[in-house]
């Protein structure tokens, strides 16, 4: 495994292993990396012949008052990390490298980031459409995988790629639980012992509302009061949106006719924390 850390570098390798007929499979990430990403990795070993990971804490999809500063670093643990599953290539290019001071080109999509995080995280999904089309043109790969905890800025991607007619495939991968279904993310090491507790406020209110549409409720204002009740029943939780909406558009849903996302972001103490599941009539999920 090998890693690079300036983009043209990293562009030139990705044009050779291009020329010699090699497919390329990029996971983005912002590093600090757990068995979620691991597991994006091992999909892409599977789907292609060269994996690049990139690990870049991405400064624009912060907003001023957010974790940008004390966001979780560890390059060399994530090395390894990466090593164990069978990567080729880290991309860690620093800010310099990637932005330099005269930049000025930004994506912008009209209608995805109106819902969810995109409300209270204004300019968020415009950093990231930026960055991951940066990275895709960097590292010129045939297939992007992404994990469905981020569910919002999968469709951002995916719409942004069909947009802009990108030559890249986007493959989403599910959600990984701790064994007490805690989503994973980096930001889970943030919680304190009791938070911890806490956190686990979110996948139980989205098993619950599961179970009460596979019990025949439809409204999705008693599915949202049910949840934020429950939620805010733990120590130290403050909501942020519990939304029921359209799988694909995100807008709200007030009656569930066949599926609908469920997605919650929830403070708990000062961590930010998401989760989402698909509601369906029939199966239960088992977060
Ligand atoms: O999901 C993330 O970690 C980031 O938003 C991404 C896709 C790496 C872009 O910075």
């Amino acid at each position: 495994m090998e890693t690079i850390t300036d983009k043209r570098k990293m562009q030139q390798v990705c044009e050779a292993l291009r020329a010699s007929g090699k497919t390329i499979a990029l996971v983005p990430t912002m590093g600090f990396l757990h068995e979620g990403h691991l597991s994006l990795m091992r999909i892409a070993r599977q789907s292609a012949d060269i994996v690049v990971t990139s690990i870049f804490v991405n400064p624009t999809q912060f907003g001023p008052n957010e974790d940008l500063a004390a966001y979780p670093r560890d390059l060399e643990r994530d090395k390894g990390l990466c090593a164990s599953v069978g990567v080729d290539y880290v991309f860690a290019p620093g800010v310099e490298n990637l932005y330099g001071n005269r930049y000025q080109t930004y994506i912008d999509l009209h209608q995805l980031p109106n819902h969810l995080c995109g409300l209270s995280r204004p300019g968020h999904f415009r950093g990231v459409a930026t960055i991951v089309t940066k990275l895709m043109n960097i590292t010129k790969a045939h297939r992007a995988v992404f994990g469905q905890k981020d569910y919002q800025q999968v469709l951002v991607i995916r719409q942004m790629v069909s947009d802009l007619d990108m030559d890249i495939e986007i493959v989403t991968a599910p959600i990984i639980r701790e064994a007490d279904g805690l989503a994973m993310s980096s930001r889970n090491t943030y919680l304190k012992a009791p938070q911890r507790e806490s956190a686990l406020s979110l996948s139980r209110a989205l098993h619950k509302a599961q179970e009460m549409v596979s019990s025949g409720m439809r409204h999705s204002s008693q599915l949202i009061d049910a949840a934020r009740s429950f939620i805010l029943s733990f120590p130290e939780t403050a909501i942020d949106y519990v939304a029921v909406c359209d799988p694909l558009t995100l807008e709200d849903i007030a009656i569930i006719e066949g599926s609908a996302l469920m997605a919650l972001a929830v403070r708990v103490g000062s961590t930010r924390l998401i989760d989402n599941t698909i509601l369906t009539r029939t199966s239960a999920i088992n977060p």
